[in-house]
């Protein structure tokens, strides 16, 4: 491995994917020594959810090949023009509650790196800092810094209030991220407002504070993940905070080139599928249905063991002709969500369904487990995923997707095309165990769902649509604040 990486810098476009291949093996094998991550996907609703668990590809290795790659993605640029070039030499601050492994953040990171590779002038900010010096923050610090972002070393303080007067565009992440604006603009707050678009990925209750967003009907835009969550802040901040929303744009999230790379390429896959079973002690032809997400009830991993219970009795009793079937969980966290991991335990010894049913530490590579089972299960419940980019990724990976009928599901998820849509709650229980079965034994049918979600992800969820759908915005925030200021002046 070591011999390896020490040559790649040298290595070629068409050995690339045998490196992203060595490097999911080493996060694998060596699941300590994550140095470096590439970008992580994430599970838009929950800011908590360590990005480690919805993440998709984050590929660490050594940093060699991380330059090799962004290489290749700089040529891959050169061909075609990026959506975003009219924001080249723009100033752009970028302002985030924290910088951490988790989905908010790195999303922020890959907006960040899509605008510096048009040339835009890019700063960033942090808000929640802890006082001691972070691992985590000083690589995601560093790696920005190598892309040419200017990171700001204190989130308040005239540097900050400079940088944001001076922007032609802020863009403030997360609902939490609002309670910056008073706190260190202070007097200056109206003149950065009409240029500040806010981007926002959650829908819990907790959000809807005026503390947080009372400035919300006066900035340039609002930019959303999905249609309904979108929906559930004009109805949240209107009945309850009476305050209006700004334009919101609701702008689907895309998968990165470098999950991708690993989900085209069909050597990288065997392999990872193969590891990947062997780990778990599966066989090849045994039929994998996973849950990929922290574990926590709202992610619904126990109702989704019931299903899976009831789908392995129908199984039994109507004595169908099927290969193995076994959930994996992935996501575990024993110290975090500790009476619930041991609920879901405790269930599976009781239905005696150990040897079915695998739990997985959460991890940061989930690139590898997709590739090794054969159906996804996106169990949230009450208002389902604000997006779930961990839906996109397995259909990149052409599995079929086995949803709850909420949130941002829907809205990827065409029901009986590219995979099969359940209630959320105890109704859900009997729906999803029947479709369990149905893909377990309609063979045909369980393929061409994949392949239809990989055909709908190349249509419309790839990170070059995503970049397509800001730009439109972006433009549109950028016309809207020049007209404002200009306005002013008169
Ligand atoms: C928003 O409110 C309207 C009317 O009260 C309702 O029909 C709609 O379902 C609500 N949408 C959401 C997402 O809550
Ligand atoms: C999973 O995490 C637990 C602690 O939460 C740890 O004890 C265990 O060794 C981990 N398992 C693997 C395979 O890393
Ligand atoms: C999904 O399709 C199935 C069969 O076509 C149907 O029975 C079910 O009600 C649909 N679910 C949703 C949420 O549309
Ligand atoms: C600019 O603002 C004025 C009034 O503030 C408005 O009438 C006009 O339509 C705006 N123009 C554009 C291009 O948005």
């Amino acid at each position: 491995m070591a011999k390896h990486a020490t040559t790649a810098v040298g290595w070629g476009h068409h050995h690339l994917q045998k490196r992203w291949l060595l490097a999911l093996l080493l996060m694998l094998s060596v699941s300590t020594v994550i140095v470096f991550c590439i970008r992580a996907a994430f599970d838009s609703c929950d800011r908590n959810v360590p990005s480690a668990v919805s993440a998709a590809n984050v590929i660490g290795l050594a940093p060699n090949a991380v330059q090799v790659a962004e290489k290749r993605a700089l040529q891959i640029a050169a061909g075609k023009p990026s959506p975003l070039s009219f924001m080249k030499s723009k100033i752009v601050l970028l302002v985030s509650h924290e910088l951490s492994l988790s989905g908010g953040p790195l999303l922020l990171m890959d907006l960040a790196f899509l605008l510096r590779s048009v040339g835009a002038e890019v700063y960033w900010i942090t808000i929640m800092k802890p006082s001691e010096t972070d691992e985590v923050i000083y690589s995601l610090e560093h790696k920005m810094l190598d892309r040419g972002v200017q990171v700001v070393s204190s989130a308040k303080g005239t540097e900050a209030i400079n940088t944001a007067l001076r922007a032609d565009l802020v863009v403030l992440n997360t609902a939490v991220a609002g309670k910056w604006l008073d706190a260190v603009l202070k007097e200056d707050v109206h003149h950065v407002l009409p240029k500040v678009l806010w981007w926002i990925h959650e829908m819990r209750g907790h959000y809807f504070k005026l503390d947080y967003v009372k400035h919300l009907p006066f900035v340039a835009g609002a930019m959303i993940d999905s249609h309904v969550t979108a929906e559930h802040w004009k109805n949240r901040t209107q009945e309850r905070l009476k305050i209006k929303m700004p334009e919101t744009y609701v702008v689907h999230l895309g998968n990165s080139k470098e999950l991708m790379q690993v989900a085209e390429d069909s050597v990288a896959k065997r392999v990872l599928r193969e590891h990947v079973r062997e780990s778990l002690g599966v066989r090849n032809e045994d039929l994998l249905f996973a849950l990929i997400n922290s574990v926590s009830r709202g992610k619904g991993q126990d109702l989704f063991l019931r299903s899976f219970s009831e789908a392995l009795q129908l199984i039994k009793e109507k004595k169908m002709q099927v290969p193995p079937l076994h959930a994996v969980i992935v996501g575990s966290d024993m110290s975090a969500q500790t009476k619930f991991e041991t609920e879901l335990r405790d269930y599976v010894m009781q239905k005696k369904i150990q040897d079915r049913v695998h739990f997985v530490n959460k991890t940061l590579t989930v690139a590898p487990y997709l590739a090794a089972i054969d159906v996804l299960v996106q169990n949230s419940q009450a208002r389902g995923e604000c997006f779930g980019r961990i839906t996109i990724e397995a259909m990149a990976f052409q599995l079929p997707v086995l949803g709850t009928a909420a949130g941002g599901t829907r809205e990827i998820v065409v029901n009986g095309t590219t995979g099969l849509l359940h209630p959320v709650g105890k109704e859900g229980v009997t729906p999803l165990a029947k479709n369990i079965v149905k893909l377990a034994t309609h063979v045909e049918r369980r393929l061409t769902i994949g392949k239809r979600g990989y055909e709908r992800v190349k249509e419309r969820f790839l990170e070059q649509h995503m970049a397509e759908r800001i730009a439109g915005v972006l433009k549109e925030v950028l016309r809207k604040s020049k007209n404002k200021s200009s306005t002013h002046l008169d």
